[in-house]
């Protein structure tokens, strides 16, 4: 279980490198000339090239401490390429500082950038200097946007109308032009999706009667989607975007429903973030006790496609997703890696019953509508248990009021529940390492959990800091088998600050006062097989009084969870989407919720614009290397 522990050789990863690129290659997931020009490459870059002591990253890291504006280590640039209110649609007004328009909202970038997926353009080609970007617009903070507001559920119609306005998606067209990057005006595929999209439902539960409204009697075009958190990218091509938090967004009373139980079990009818309801019969849970069975999904978008209709994809359970994570199996399934954000909920993964077939593109999609959902179990001898959630099996029956599939995939949790999954420390992002076929779960934090409650996988009572799981799925080298029933896990890193003995952090040895992290969120692998974790520490950021940002790791060898800090968000904000490109020469970042914890009248920082009057706003960076080098290299 020791961070330490065998650590592979540089020659071993080159021969995983090697099966994995040849395997892709032979399912056609690449191109096999693409497969070995990628592998040449990886060949003369050494593993531990400019290392830094035993680490292979060769970046000068920089100091935790929290500033009004972004940082970024030396010898790199960060630019802010787009910012919350900047135009994304063709006839996009100007942006106006404290007083915007829902109108103006829908075509314009929304708040709170989460989820960062690049894709080239060309479709299929490697083109690093030239992609669509599709953003998630997680949530919004009325404080910032509006003078005066100190009571968010108390906002006016219009109000709640920009804030619908400002979630949802962004498909933005970027480009790099003499080493900057910009989004270029007037682009076809421009997009906004908001809380008011069309959108349809696919996959068992479609159709259901719980997933029948007034305005919706068929089940199966519900509107919009909310609380986009992170997301993932298709071995086809499209992009999926999580539903985290949707229970924020409905009112009323539901306590008489058929579906209380389930509502409650989600948390609808707890905190409410939002005062829609009062302006929208569809967010008050009494009027609609079953449109909050509407969101929790995973929703696939073809961003090359404007018109799409996004598609809430039933199959893969309903629950606070963070995120997805992608792997083909060596078999040619589909499995997509997931977790549940809250404290004590589980992990996930979906496995496809049909093969990803590249000749047909995005009709790949159908493949996440028939499958099967496990939920893990953590057993302390370093084995993962993948339970199966099959209507009519185990518990999952009448006699437990799952009348049919749709039941078990409307109701994941108490599935997962009865099944007998481990109750985890928050599950954020799931990533799944593309040369070593490694998963990496990021646990973020579980101030809740008791000593008499801790287990092998979550180790700590009243966990602060979180903590990175790593699985091993068994069948490598030659090919990670992600459809086995069991796995392996050990702990990868526990996370807060290895000098305070209290703290049960547990890093690589040399880990500098500034190299430590807490709360992983986002995660993401470079070309050369180094983790990228960002951090959330919420409003514990002042606490700990150290900054959120990019955090940076080998995974084998001599420098395994030896992290470095790369990035720091300007006060307040937490990190997400890190993303590169196919080159690794440029790192998109999300910057979100700069200021949170302050208000437009007093903000803790006006980052980006830093112009009197101007509030804080949530933009994207586009980070890269002042020689045009590969990041971290
Ligand atoms: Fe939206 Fe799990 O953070
Ligand atoms: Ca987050
Ligand atoms: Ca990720
Ligand atoms: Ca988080």
């Amino acid at each position: 279980m020791s961070p330490r522990k065998s650590p592979p050789r540089t020659a071993t990863l080159t021969e995983i490198i090697h099966a994995r690129l040849t395997r892709r290659a032979a399912l056609g997931g690449l191109a096999a000339g693409g497969a070995l020009a990628f592998l040449n490459h990886v060949l003369r870059t050494p593993l531990a090239g400019a290392a830094m002591g035993p680490s292979s990253l060769g970046f000068e890291e920089i100091s935790h401490a929290i500033t009004p504006d972004h940082r970024v280590a030396p010898g790199y640039r960060a630019e802010v390429i787009m910012r919350w209110g900047d135009p994304v649609l063709p006839d996009a007004p100007e942006w106006i500082p404290g007083n915007p328009a829902a109108a103006a909202q829908a075509t314009q970038f929304g708040y709170n950038n989460d989820f960062l997926a690049y894709l080239p353009l060309p479709a299929g080609s490697n083109e690093s200097r030239h992609g669509l970007l599709v953003v998630n617009h997680e949530y919004t903070n009325a404080e910032l946007i509006w003078p005066g507001i100190t009571d968010g559920p108390a906002l006016t119609r219009e109000q709640a109308e920009v804030e619908m306005a400002a979630h949802g998606l962004s498909v933005i067209e970027v480009a790099q032009s003499e080493g900057r990057w910009q989004v270029l005006p007037g682009s076809r595929y421009a997009r906004r999706i908001t809380a008011h999209t069309p959108m349809r439902c696919s996959g068992p539960a479609a159709g259901s009667p719980r997933l029948r409204t007034a305005a919706d009697p068929g089940g199966a075009s519900p509107l919009g989607t909310l609380n986009n958190c992170a997301g993932g990218k298709t071995p086809w091509g499209t992009v999926i975007t999580a539903e985290e938090n949707f229970h924020f967004y409905f009112g009323g009373e539901a306590g008489d429903s058929a579906e209380s139980g389930n509502l409650l079990s989600y948390g609808v009818g707890g905190e409410l973030r939002y005062n829609w309801y009062r302006h929208d019969e569809r967010f008050d849970a009494g009027a609609e006790p079953r449109e909050p069975n509407r969101f929790g999904w995973l929703v696939e978008i073809d961003p090359r496609d404007p018109g799409f209709v996004p598609i809430k994809r039933t199959a893969l359970g309903r629950f606070k997703h963070e995120g997805a994570g992608f792997a083909l199996d060596r078999s040619g399934a589909v499995v997509a890696y997931s977790g549940d954000d809250e404290r004590f909920q589980f992990l996930y993964k979906f496995v496809s019953r049909g093969r990803f077939d590249p000749s047909r593109g995005s009709a790949n999609g159908r493949l996440l509508d028939d499958g099967t959902l496990f939920a893990a179990r953590f057993e302390a001898d370093g084995r993962l248990i993948w339970l199966p959630l099959v209507h009519g099996q185990g518990p999952l029956t009448p006699a437990n009021g799952f009348g049919g599939p749709a039941d078990v995939l409307i109701e994941t949790r108490r599935a997962a529940a009865l099944m007998g999954a481990t109750p985890m420390d928050r599950p954020e992002d799931v990533e799944v390492h593309p040369l070593t076929g490694k998963v990496y779960v990021a646990l973020t934090n579980n101030s809740r959990r008791k000593p008499g409650e801790i287990d092998g996988a979550n180790p700590r009572p009243h966990n602060r800091f979180g903590h990175l799981v790593e699985i091993v799925p068994p069948g490598r080298p030659e090919g990670p088998d992600h459809q086995a029933l069991e796995a392996r896990w050990n702990l990868f890193l526990l996370a807060g600050d290895p000098r305070d003995s209290g703290s049960g952090a547990r890093y690589h040895p040399r880990t500098s006062a500034d190299g430590w992290l807490a709360c992983p969120d986002n995660l993401a692998v470079d070309r050369k097989g180094r983790l990228w974790i960002s951090t959330d520490q919420g409003a514990d950021q002042r606490k700990n009084a150290i900054a959120d940002g990019m955090y940076a790791c080998d995974t084998e060898g001599e420098g395994r969870a030896l992290t470095r800090f790369f990035f720091a968000c300007p006060a307040d904000a937490e990190m997400c989407g890190p993303e590169f490109t196919p080159d690794g020469r440029t790192l998109f970042l999300s910057v979100q919720h700069p200021g949170e914890g302050s208000t437009f009248d007093r903000p803790s920082t006006r980052w980006p614009d830093f112009r009197d009057g101007h509030p804080p706003r949530p933009s994207v960076v586009a980070v890269t290397k002042d020689d045009g080098g590969e990041i971290g290299s």
